[in-house]
């Protein structure tokens, strides 16, 4: 059973699939929007402390149970602790899965339609105001979003459906550095630009007044959903994964990379948007009105669009196919379909889910506060409290010996499952619907 999961080729190929994972929409879309919108510097301080204090110390328990099992989210929860309703929780995450694929499939859509916009004009020549409007004819047109929801799902299913080592773990030791690259280039450009002064103040120096108990929550949601912890993506990746690799160590290179991909992007996204005048509020448009602009106005700007954005694409296809992954193996783990049966009939499920996202902005925003600010954060306390208090330390320990982690940082780790991360995730959610 173990060899028919098929296995990561080495430490390097999993750190690689688990970068790939989280690296995505989430670090340059959704990173630079929620940034935005809660005013800077002071937010991406909050979201720091949430990444350190919660979402690490979760990630390395979902490698650790995924190891542990060699299952899927909802098998991995039974085999641990038989006949306990803690395979609910495995649930949860194969339902997030779900509802989150499907609305970023629409995301994914939207870079889609960019590279053909960039391959048919490109940005040059064009005014701030004309490339805004190319976003909100792209939101008032229902059939083009859905259009392109189709293609990216269709993409996505065709990847899973060939398998993890093949469909996953191929492109991403040249399309990730190719992107960091790109972001780094564009940096260079960005800072050069007139509002850049402007964007590093906004990143830089905080605004405490701006940090509401709603800001904290979506921070909290935000370092979930970037570090694609909380529905047990991990679980499954931890499954795949060699005995010899170290969790803790793995975990941490993963957070380094995403956490530095996202404040690299905010880097280009700020000065940017002070440079064409936009406000920094501007939702989830926000990087479809700033980097057009900017590649309007770059040498060679048609050829870069059209590399960005493919590049972006990938970044995305390489976060959507293992949310997929998470649906797609569970049924064959545990209802026995095949690889290919399971990925197209659950891709098309997600895909049909995903259309009311594509038709209307209210239900878009929902699903994404609802999957992102609650789903998450629950799935993730659910998996501290099982790693920090129903798993004894002899079953943590045979995972992540002291050779991996010394002891005292290990008691730090648990120290965080079992009280930090609860805790503030269950203040935060309270918290948040005023129940303080
Ligand atoms: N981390 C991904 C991104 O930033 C999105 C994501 C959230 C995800 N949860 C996931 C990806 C689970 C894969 C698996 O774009």
């Amino acid at each position: 059973m173990v060899q028919s999961r098929g296995n990561w080729s080495g430490t390097l190929g999993f750190v690689l699939a688990a970068m790939g994972s989280a690296v995505g929409l989430g670090n340059v879309w959704r990173f630079s929007y929620i940034t935005g919108e809660y005013g800077g510097a002071a937010f991406i301080l909050v979201y720091l402390g949430c990444v350190v204090a919660v979402a690490i110390p979760i990630m390395i328990a979902e490698l650790l149970i995924g190891r542990r099992t060699q299952r899927n989210v909802v098998g991995a929860f039974s085999t641990l602790r038989p006949g306990t309703p803690w395979f609910l929780a495995g649930w949860l995450g194969v339902t997030v899965g779900f509802v989150l694929l499907s609305y970023y499939s629409v995301v994914g859509g939207w870079v889609l339609h960019y590279i053909s916009l960039a391959i048919l004009d490109g940005f040059a020549g064009q005014s701030t105001a004309a490339i805004g409007q190319l976003f909100q004819s792209l939101s008032a047109n229902q059939a083009l979003q859905v259009f392109w929801h189709a293609v990216f799902m269709t993409a996505t299913i065709w990847f899973v459906s060939r398998g993890v080592s093949g469909g996953i773990e191929w492109g991403n030791r040249i399309m990730m550095p190719a992107l960091f690259f790109m972001l780094c280039f564009l940096l260079v450009y960005a800072l050069t630009t007139d509002g850049a002064a402007e964007g590093i103040a906004f990143l830089l120096t905080p605004d405490w007044d701006k940090i509401s108990p709603k800001a904290v929550l979506e921070a909290l949601g935000q370092a979930f959903f970037s570090l694609s912890v909380g529905m047990g993506t991990l679980i499954t990746y931890g499954s795949y994964l060699q005995r010899d690799a170290r969790l803790p160590r793995s975990a941490l290179f993963v957070t380094a990379s995403d956490t530095g991909i996202a404040i690299l992007a905010g880097f280009v996204i700020f000065p940017l948007v002070f440079t064409f005048q936009l406000e920094p509020n501007a939702g989830p448009a926000l990087i479809f009105e700033t980097l057009p602009a900017a590649f309007g106005q770059l040498p060679f700007g048609q050829f870069l669009a059209v590399l960005f954005f493919l590049l972006l694409t990938f970044a995305a296809l390489s976060s959507a196919m293992p949310l997929l992954e998470v649906v797609v193996a569970y049924f064959v783990d545990e209802k026995g379909w095949t690889r290919m049966q399971a990925s197209w009939i659950m891709g098309g499920i997600i895909f049909a889910l995903g259309v009311p996202s594509a038709l209307n902005g209210g239900f878009f925003g929902f699903i994404d506060m609802l999957t992102t600010n609650w789903l998450l954060p629950l799935g993730g306390l659910f998996v501290a409290i099982f790693a920090g208090w129903s798993l004894t330390h002899q079953e943590r320990q045979a995972e992540i010996p002291a050779s991996d982690l010394r002891p005292v940082l290990y008691l730090g780790w648990v120290f965080l499952l079992r009280f930090v991360a609860p805790i503030a995730v269950t203040v935060i959610l309270l918290q948040s619907i005023g129940l303080f």
